[in-house]
């Protein structure tokens, strides 16, 4: 009876012991702090999910080397592109990553880093469509229903126009990016404001669009992060400059932008 109670104990302890070590080595790995990204996945070569069912794209992995450097590991939190401010604004996340433009507006509500990279608003529209420039949009009568992503600078400019009625066009909002070319393709919108890269992947990948040559308006992409969290954003752009400087941003980006 005595020896069967020493092997139990025996047991016991051995089992303890390896707990206690498994334990040891969980600490060890989250040790590392955790950054958290925030994006809208909508939206590619900036932010998609990859036929394995991964984050890829030109943001993922700049995010990825900025927490790298940062000394944090990275973390994505997928959402729809109009709650990111929000969500960050309050800090429910470490930053936001999603193709976003500085504007003024935005700016009373997140800390914006430098920017990382330039882009333009393009407008899509089908290949038999009879508008031929941004102009069209703003001529006189005009009734063009405009197609938008809900919360993106082209919805707001846009919005705005219309509001400022320079323009008689009506605008239509879709929560995801990759609705707009579905609603395109079957003719519930004639038209779409969105960033060029995402727009010429749209058209790469759906026949029958094409991209106007006149461009809507140009604008600078950066990371965003909560009001007041001057050290995050003075790491970030620490981060944002070695990476723009070693090549390492442009790398990324020739890697999903080929020459075209
Ligand atoms: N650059 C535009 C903006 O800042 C569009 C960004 C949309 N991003 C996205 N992941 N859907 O509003």
């Amino acid at each position: 009876m005595k020896k069967l109670l020493s092997i139990a104990l025996i047991a016991v302890l051995a089992f303890s012991l390896v707990a206690c070590s498994s334990d040891k080595t969980e600490d060890t790995n989250t040790d590392k702090k955790v950054l958290t990204v925030a994006t809208s996945a909508d939206f590619p070569p900036y932010e998609f999910v990859d036929d394995d069912g991964n984050f890829s794209g030109i943001d993922v992995e700049v995010a990825g080397l900025i927490a790298d450097k940062m000394g944090y590991e990275l973390e994505i939190v997928n959402m729809d592109f109009n709650s990111i401010i929000p969500a960050v604004a309050t800090g429910k996340y470490d930053l936001g990553m999603s193709g976003f433009s500085i504007t003024e507006d935005r700016k009373e509500s997140v800390l914006f880093s430098d920017c990382y990279v330039t882009a333009q608003q393009v407008v899509i529209v089908t290949e038999d469509s009879d508008i031929e420039s941004v102009d069209d949009l703003y001529a006189e009568g005009a009734t063009y229903v405009v197609g938008t992503q809900l919360s993106t600078t082209g919805d707001i400019y846009f919005s705005d126009d219309i509001a400022n009625e320079l323009t008689t066009c009506s605008i239509m909002e879709y929560v995801k990016a990759t609705d707009l070319v579905q609603a395109l393709k079957t003719g519930k919108i004639d038209c779409i404001i969105i960033d060029n890269a995402p727009a010429q992947e749209f058209v790469a990948k759906n026949e029958g669009l094409k991209i106007l040559e006149t461009e809507y308006v140009t604008e600078e992409y950066a990371v965003c992060t909560k009001l007041g969290n001057d050290e995050m954003i003075s790491q970030v752009n620490a981060a944002l400059s070695d990476l723009l400087s070693d090549g390492s941003i442009q790398a990324v980006i020739d890697k999903y932008i080929s020459a075209k």
